[in-house]
């Protein structure tokens, strides 16, 4: 029974730490009823956020648009373009320990969206794009900065990709996953990961999202406890 109990309620990785995540795509308007977004199925970041809350810690999920249920015990911000997203995040940034963000934030968002509709008339349209604050970036250089762990999706050279955006966005750790092959990443429910830190690094082997987010969710906790010590 006592046994139980422990198994139930005993120390989690994470106990009493506050975990702030994105996840899901972003939508951002080219008139009240069209959008630009990507295939981001949000399952990877609601895993993670779920992993987190098993491990003790108190998540606050900021999410873009997507078909999932908020796992129990996560606070949820529902947004939906990137700059509701940045906004959410600056908000709740302040007192978090641990910045994770899984998000597939648009990198650029439609200049000066239509008020009405836009007509279609056989003529070609020029849409004219401007960039998204990039989130991840913004949060690592705030000067109380939490852990900041990002995320990088690839079509090719992974490592040398991930390396780079760990250090260009002064990042903790960073997990990149390869698109486009076949049984991984976007819109599925498997996924594969490379976890990269500035002097190492693991592989989280394929499996189903909630695997992979235990095993990501252990390797922040532990990296994040040595980072503080
Ligand atoms: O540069 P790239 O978009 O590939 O970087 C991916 C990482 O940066 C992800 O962790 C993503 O959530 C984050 N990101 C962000 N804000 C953006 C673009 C990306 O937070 N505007």
């Amino acid at each position: 029974m006592l046994h139980n109990i422990l198994l139930q309620f005993g120390p989690g990785k994470l106990d009493g730490v506050r975990l702030l995540l994105t996840a899901g795509p972003t939508r951002e308007p080219i008139d009240p009823v069209r959008y630009i977004s990507n295939r981001s199925s949000g399952k990877m970041g609601y895993a993670v956020a779920e992993a987190a809350v098993k491990q003790g810690a108190r998540v606050t999920l900021v999410s873009g648009p997507v078909a999932l249920t908020p796992p129990d015990g996560v606070e949820l911000v529902a947004v939906e373009s990137a700059q509701q997203m940045h906004d959410a995040v600056m908000r709740e940034v302040a007192d978090c320990e641990i910045f994770v963000a899984c998000a597939a934030v648009s990198d650029y968002r439609v200049d000066q969206a239509a008020q009405h509709k836009i007509k279609k008339t056989g003529a070609a349209l020029t849409l004219q794009l401007v960039p998204t604050p990039d989130i991840l970036a913004e949060v690592s250089a705030l000067q109380a900065r939490p852990f900041c762990v990002g995320f990088a999706a690839e079509t090719e050279n992974l490592e040398q990709y991930a390396r780079g955006k760990l250090q260009q966005k002064n990042l903790d750790m960073i997990a990149a996953n390869r698109v486009g092959s076949a049984g991984s990443g976007f819109e599925t429910d498997f996924n594969q990961l490379e976890v990269y830190w500035r002097d190492g690094g693991q592989s989280i082997e394929h499996a189903g999202k909630p695997v992979v987010a235990k095993q990501l969710i252990d390797l922040i906790a532990e990296r994040y406890t040595r980072a503080r010590s």
